[in-house]
């Protein structure tokens, strides 16, 4: 049996041998140079294939590279806006700023004036909230019994401050900005002036109003400070825009 397959398998390898001498040459030449075609294609798909994973690899860069340029971009713009908060709380905020802008406003059109004043200088700004807030009911002039009624007639009543005590001693310029309450500044102005010292700084009080002028309401309130230089001040617009609030500023240079 054993001879038998061992006789087979002499015959098959002799066929094989004879079949390649008689194709070794075409066949060889074809599988070469398909071979080579397959080489060539593929070295040009994997050039294409490189190239283009090149391109992408370098568009993936320059896509990387431009969102790292955009992430930084965005980085530097939050840097440069939170800068711009710094250098805007430090001018005016915490640190440098020598300019405040105090006020009282019970129904916000003071305030809208007063943080214009404060954009402008790059000032620091403090509200003056009252610890008992008018309510609307307070603030009807028609009726005798509203409280702003009442403490407007009684001149010694002083209405007490809710907002944290501020430290002054840095400012050498303080805008004083509050409503006319009947022809005069609301009697929490007269706690405010009277708590603080303001010897050696420049106030200029503002105003804002229904169409009273400031009139005495700045020198009044120089009287109760007892100390500090008061400009006369100035009734601002409530629509008053930048223009003519710079020049306000302007002229109390
Ligand atoms: C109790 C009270 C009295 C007022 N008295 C006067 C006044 O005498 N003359 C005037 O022109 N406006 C008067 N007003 C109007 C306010 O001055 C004006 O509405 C002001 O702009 C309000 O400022 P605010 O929103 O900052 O509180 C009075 C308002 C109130 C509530």
């Amino acid at each position: 049996m054993k001879s038998i397959k061992l006789l087979i398998i002499g015959l098959l390898a002799t066929y094989a041998l004879f079949l390649n001498a008689c194709t070794n040459s075409s066949s060889a030449t074809v599988q070469t140079d398909s071979s080579t075609e397959v080489y060539v294609e593929s070295v040009e798909e994997t050039s294409v294939e490189e190239t283009s994973t090149e391109k992408i690899d370098e568009q993936d860069v320059n896509i990387e590279e431009s969102e790292a340029k955009d992430s930084n971009m965005e980085e530097s713009n939050v840097q440069n806006e939170n800068m711009e908060e710094t250098n805007a709380s430090e001018e005016g905020g915490q640190e440098g700023s020598n300019i405040l802008v105090a006020y009282f406003s019970a129904t916000g059109t003071t305030k809208r004036v007063a943080e214009k004043i404060a954009e402008l200088e790059a000032s620091d700004i403090y509200e003056i909230v009252p610890k008992v807030l008018y309510s609307e009911a307070d603030l009807n002039w028609n009726d005798s019994n509203s409280r702003s009624t009442k403490e407007m007639d009684d001149p010694s009543v002083r209405p007490e401050i809710g907002s944290p005590d501020i430290d002054l001693t840095k400012y050498s310029i303080i805008y004083l900005g509050y409503p006319i309450w009947w022809g005069d500044a609301p009697r929490i102005m007269s706690t405010f002036v009277e708590k603080y010292n303001f010897a050696g700084k420049k106030v200029i009080p503002f105003c804002t109003s229904g169409g009273s002028g400031i009139g005495r309401s700045g020198s009044n309130l120089a009287s109760l400070a007892g100390s500090g230089d008061f400009a006369r001040g100035e009734r601002l617009n409530s629509s008053a825009d930048t223009s003519s609030i710079q020049s306000f500023i302007d002229s109390n240079r």
